[in-house]
């Protein structure tokens, strides 16, 4: 995706599309839980415009690529590396590892039953070797908070705002990376 006006279409297209295509999923579509999952992030870091867009952006790969649950975090991620950067990219692919993760440190945790049924094909609790790597990611701790937001935005009915008011974050970041793209070279 090369522009915010593509990726707002998406998001936009968001709007009664859902994790899982027969609609056996999670409860609310995927515009409402990335407008929840933005508005938690927000809430809880105001100034991570970062975190709150991979927040908004992390399960486009379910419209991308509808079907595929093992590998929608990583068809996300390459979707929006150019646009809203490395940082926005990886976060939006940890989002997968981080719930593999809390599913192995907190066992007892719950899962949407959608998320829960959906672990098992994106390869289930990690093993003690994946923790270790996991903690060791500079983007761990904020992937997490992502993945609370995300398990929590999934309420039916709940106003979170409109798409519209994330574009002026989304041209912030994309043209921050785009500046940053042009020091480098
Ligand atoms: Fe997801
Ligand atoms: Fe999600």
């Amino acid at each position: 995706m090369d522009t915010v006006d593509e990726l707002m279409a998406a998001l936009h297209a968001c709007r009664g599309a859902w994790d899982a295509p027969d609609r056996s999923g999670d409860p609310v579509d995927l515009h409402d839980h990335a407008l929840q999952t933005a508005a938690l992030l927000r809430r809880a870091r105001p100034s991570d415009k970062e975190l709150q867009l991979a927040g908004l952006v992390h399960d486009i790969g379910h419209l991308l690529r509808p079907g595929d649950d093992a590998h929608h975090a990583e068809v996300a991620a390459d979707a929006v590396r150019g646009l809203l950067g490395a940082r926005v990219a990886a976060l939006v692919r940890l989002h997968v590892p981080a719930k593999r993760y809390l599913a192995a440190v907190e066992p007892a945790r719950g899962l949407s039953p959608q998320s829960a049924l959906t672990l098992g094909v994106q390869g289930g609790p990690m093993t003690r070797e994946e923790v270790a790597d996991f903690e060791a990611d500079p983007h761990a701790e904020d992937a997490i908070e992502l993945r609370q937001a995300d398990d929590a935005g999934k309420v039916v009915g709940l106003d979170a705002g409109v798409m519209e008011d994330w574009r002026e974050v989304l041209d912030l970041v994309a043209a921050t990376t785009a500046g940053e793209r042009q020091a480098r070279v």
